[in-house]
């Protein structure tokens, strides 16, 4: 080869090399993180002359999830059939112009789940917005691009659309604040219906003063001083529903309270009895289901409602684009969605007096002046194209903390209180239907502490709320054990371990679920790890002695059960056992 033949390949490698380098930069750090669907900017009016005030939102971005109309733009909705088969809008939804008038710049429309029904932020049609706090998590959804483009740094705040979690869950997924008014308290006028009897406009910001001057413009309210909750209630059956260890959200808010409002404003509650006795028609949904103990599934039976509700207003509004033939009708929702929408409206009047009544037992619970405590979410945003989202149990989980909020009525507000392992957690307080004030009052009121709070228990010692947590990852594993959910018990002992690993118990009870699956090896391996932290363990040797059994390995076997004898003679278990065996070896 000739030498400038060399440099020919040179050079191609070299090119090679830097088109492979920005497309792998492409993927990494997406430009604006992906939030958006198409930018451009509606500027405000001008200011008012001095003297007189300003307006309220002078100088402020924000971005607009795309399910609001505005002038001379094609709404998507998440679905490119549908922006390619509608007109653009005709007019600018009042919500979106009442903030321009207001003194903010629009400055573009965000990407949405498909069609507003998703939660993760995943989005067949478009690229899935970057979560810009944990880059390989999903953002959630279904307002995702909006969350994105507030956590990013992009705009001062922004506009999504709040159905079974549409604002809250990417608030929380990507670490900031977002607000889920009371249902009916904001036009939605210019807004492509999703579910009418649950969905609200709700709002994302990073600053709690900005969350609540947006809050005062688009609900109408009079500025005026701050007010107080004198009951915070904390919802402790919800946290029990929640992966991320009770403590680091409870010791925070606690603490918080006691400083700010007193400790005497402090109350705790098992919310699902509330509601069990509050909302007869929850019984009637029950019984409709399963013959549960309503007790202790009262928040399940209204995420049910919730879904149920969801699904067929949905499909009422949107008949033509489910179970359509796409070479004819030529606009189609994605067969994922089509799947999700399983309902049949025997139920739906059912559905109805639910909604009543948890307002009313929600509002009784409240009053004018009560907040409620909860998780925001039940466990992290999960991993990018992860099965698990798809799953009912995860869905199961996440619908019943949001489904409060969403079937009342009540308005709900996610506050972020720092990270936990690398994600993002976050605290939901919610207030009765039409508390919006004091729950925009209270949130700016209590941001700073609740920040302060959570750095001092993110830098403290967790040692013993880790302890605690994990013994409650060792009682749901128990409770899925009994249930003979063999690999559910699995998971929760393996995470009683990860938070604590100091514990026979755990590696043994471990053991007991593997012998159950037949993992004999992994049985063997938490027992002897059991018997390394408690010599005593009587159950670690029988059970590593049924484990080498199972193996073959029967004279080790046999030694196990021996040792079991020693520790405890009367034992009929490990009696039987080495007899069994040692016939064996005759
Ligand atoms: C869809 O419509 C096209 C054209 O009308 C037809 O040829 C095709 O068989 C239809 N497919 C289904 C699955 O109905
Ligand atoms: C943190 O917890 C560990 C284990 O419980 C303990 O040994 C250590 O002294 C604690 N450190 C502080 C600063 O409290
Ligand atoms: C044998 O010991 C184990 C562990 O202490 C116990 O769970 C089991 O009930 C005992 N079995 C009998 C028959 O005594």
């Amino acid at each position: 080869m000739s030498s400038s033949a060399n440099l020919w390949v040179l050079l191609g490698l070299g090119l090679a090399g830097i088109v492979m380098m920005t497309r792998r930069l492409k993927r990494s750090i997406k430009e604006d993180f992906g939030a958006f669907i198409e930018r451009f900017e509606l500027l405000p009016p001008a200011p008012p002359p001095p003297p007189k005030a300003p307006h309220p939102l002078t100088g402020l971005t924000f971005a607009v999830a795309d399910i609001f109309d505005i002038n001379g733009y094609v709404t998507g909705f998440g679905n490119q059939d549908w922006m390619r088969t509608h007109e653009p809008a005709e007019w600018t939804s009042p919500v979106v112009s009442s903030l321009i008038e207001a003194g903010a710049t629009c400055v573009g429309k965000t990407v949405i789940d498909e069609m507003g029904y998703g939660i993760t932020g995943e989005n067949k049609h478009f690229d899935t917005p970057t979560n810009p706090v944990a880059h390989d998590r999903i953002p959630g959804g279904s307002s995702s691009g909006s969350g994105v483009a507030v956590a990013g740094g992009l705009v001062d705040f922004s506009l999504g659309v709040d159905t079974t979690g549409g604002v809250r869950i990417p608030a929380a997924f990507c670490g900031i604040l977002g607000f889920r008014p009371s249902h009916g308290s904001v036009s939605d006028t210019g807004i492509i219906p999703v579910s009418p009897s649950i969905d609200t406009t709700g709002w994302f910001a990073k600053d709690p003063i900005i969350l609540r001057r947006v809050g005062h413009v688009l609900l109408r309210l009079p500025y005026a001083g701050l007010c107080k909750p004198r009951r915070v209630i904390i919802a402790d059956d919800c946290f029990q529903l929640s992966k991320i260890p009770a403590n680091r959200i409870i010791r925070v808010v606690t603490k918080s309270t006691e400083k700010l409002f007193g400790r005497q404003v402090i109350n705790h509650i098992k919310l699902a009895d509330h509601l069990a006795s509050m909302v007869p028609s929850l019984k009637q949904l029950l019984k409709l289901n399963s013959n549960g103990d309503l007790k202790a599934s009262s928040l399940k039976s209204l995420a049910d409602a919730m879904k149920l509700l969801h699904s067929l207003e949905f499909k009422d509004k949107h008949a033509e684009w489910i179970n359509c033939n796409k070479t004819a009708v030529g606009s189609c929702i994605s067969a994922q969605l089509d799947a999700s929408l399983n309902a049949n409206d025997r139920h739906i009047d059912h559905c109805h007096s639910v909604r009543n009544e948890v307002r009313l037992a929600m509002n009784a619970l409240l009053k004018d002046d009560g907040i409620l405590v909860l998780p925001s979410i039940p466990q992290s945003p999960s991993k990018l194209n992860s099965k698990e989202v798809l799953s009912e149990d995860y869905q199961t989980r996440f619908f019943s903390l949001l489904a409060i909020a969403s079937m009342s009525g009540c308005c709900q507000v996610a506050v972020p209180l720092g990270f936990h392992e690398k994600s993002p957690v976050s605290v939901s307080f919610i207030a009765r239907h039409g508390g919006d004030r004091l729950l925009l009052d209270t949130t700016e009121a209590a941001y700073a502490t609740l920040q302060e709070q959570a750095d001092i228990v993110a830098k403290s010692n967790l040692s013993s709320s880790r302890e605690e947590s994990a013994e409650m990852a060792k009682e749901k594993g128990n409770t899925a054990f009994k249930e003979k959910q063999w690999q559910k018990a699995i998971g929760f002992y393996s995470e009683a371990i990860k938070l604590n690993g100091n514990s026979a118990t755990y590696f043994s009870n471990r053991a007991a679920a593997y012998l159950e699956v037949g993992s004999y090896l992994q049985a063997e391996t938490d027992c002897s790890t059991a018997i390394s932290l408690d010599k005593k363990n009587v159950k670690a040797y029988l059970r590593r002695g049924t484990a080498r059994e199972m193996l073959g390995y029967y004279k080790e076997a046999i030694e196990d059960f021996k040792y079991a004898l020693v520790l405890e003679p009367t034992n009929k278990t490990a009696n039987l056992a080495c007899n069994r065996l040692k016939k064996l070896f005759q």
